[in-house]
């Protein structure tokens, strides 16, 4: 497993919002509810979406091209036509970093 590595900044973020980022040459999205972080992979299980594209609200986010939708805070797949979940990865706070760890790295 990868150490954790520095995303973002706080500041870059408030709640309600995603940003795209990349750690370790791979593009993670992360995401602000009241004052938790959430890491996901910016890919949709179902055929290669961008999530970063889709609407974010509560804690779903739902993919732009056929509309399945994930759970920020696992991954999860919560709806057709996506069955498998996409990657959810660490976060935690430093200070004003936001730092994340690859699960599978
Ligand atoms: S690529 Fe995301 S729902 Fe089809």
């Amino acid at each position: 497993m990868s150490e954790f590595t520095k995303a973002a900044s706080k500041s870059d973020l408030k709640p309600g919002d995603k940003l795209l980022v990349e750690v370790n040459e791979r593009l993670v999205i992360l995401f602000q509810v009241d004052q938790d972080y959430f890491c996901l992979d910016d890919v949709c299980t179902h055929d290669g979406g961008t999530l970063s594209d889709g609407e974010f609200e509560g804690c779903e986010i739902a993919c732009p091209r056929h509309g399945a939708k994930f759970d920020i805070r696992s991954g999860n797949a919560l709806c057709m036509p996506a069955t498998q979940p996409t990657g959810s990865h660490d976060v935690k706070v430093e200070g004003d970093d936001i730092l994340v760890r690859l699960a599978d790295e």
